[in-house]
């Protein structure tokens, strides 16, 4: 499968010895036609865009990956750079704590965010960077088949809906990517900058929550249905 990629090896400064052809045994393959082992393999791998300079791990992704319910953040920040891991950091402990609050872990659900290596600084991820990573992502969702995502944050909602529309005008819905039904919700970081913010939040967790539970039971009828 995929495309054989040949090597012509002659030092360049001593043209005259024999040279040797090698097969690289990295076979370069589409994004999307890649298995889970070789989907993360090739973002470990990955130097397409200008963060993987000052990255120390990539984040690929945690969870499930036969997740009914899948969250997409942002870009991992310092803590997730070290750890290899999506929020795992003082945003990650409200996301845990508001995932408790629906009776749901980790464990239950797949976490991954729009890029894989922390921007500097933990700037907003730019155009070129989301674009350089879509593929991943996109990826990552054709192979878990998620019954629901949940965008965590305005620039995943953005990123995913495609749109310049506010975080706040974005919640609250329920659209589609590619089929998947989407809900978008406040990002635990702004939470945290804005307490305030955490009733609206806890509604969106009731939301996606009532969304997530009316799908699950869709799917339950409809394969009654079909085994009948
Ligand atoms: N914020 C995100 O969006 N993702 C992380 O993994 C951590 C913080």
């Amino acid at each position: 499968m995929g495309i054989q990629v040949w090597i012509r090896r002659q030092p360049i400064e001593s043209p005259n010895l024999p040279t040797e052809i090698v097969q690289v045994n990295e076979v370069i393959q589409p994004v999307s036609s890649l298995d889970w082992d070789a989907l993360q393999k090739q973002v470990i791998a990955c130097t397409s865009c200008e963060l993987h300079k000052n990255r120390t791990k990539t984040v690929f992704g945690v969870g499930n990956p036969n997740a009914d319910l899948m969250l997409i953040g942002e870009a991992p920040g310092a803590e997730e750079d070290i750890q290899g891991e999506p929020f795992v950091g003082r945003a990650g402990q409200l996301l845990n704590a508001m995932l408790y609050a629906i009776n749901l872990t980790r464990d239950d659900i797949y976490i991954a965010n729009v890029v894989k290596c922390r921007p500097p600084e933990n700037r907003n991820p730019n155009n070129n960077e989301m674009a350089s990573c879509n593929n991943f992502l996109h990826q990552q969702i054709s192979l878990i088949k998620p019954k629901l995502i949940v965008a965590v944050g305005r620039i995943s909602a953005q990123h995913l809906l495609d749109t310049n529309t506010p975080i706040g005008k974005l919640r609250n819905q329920q659209f589609n990517y590619n089929n998947i039904p989407l809900i978008a919700t406040y990002h635990p970081a702004y939470l945290l900058r804005k307490p305030s913010e955490k009733r609206k939040s806890w509604q969106d967790l009731q939301f996606i929550n009532n969304n997530l539970t009316t799908i699950l039971q869709k799917i339950q009828s409809y394969d009654n249905l079909s085994n009948h």
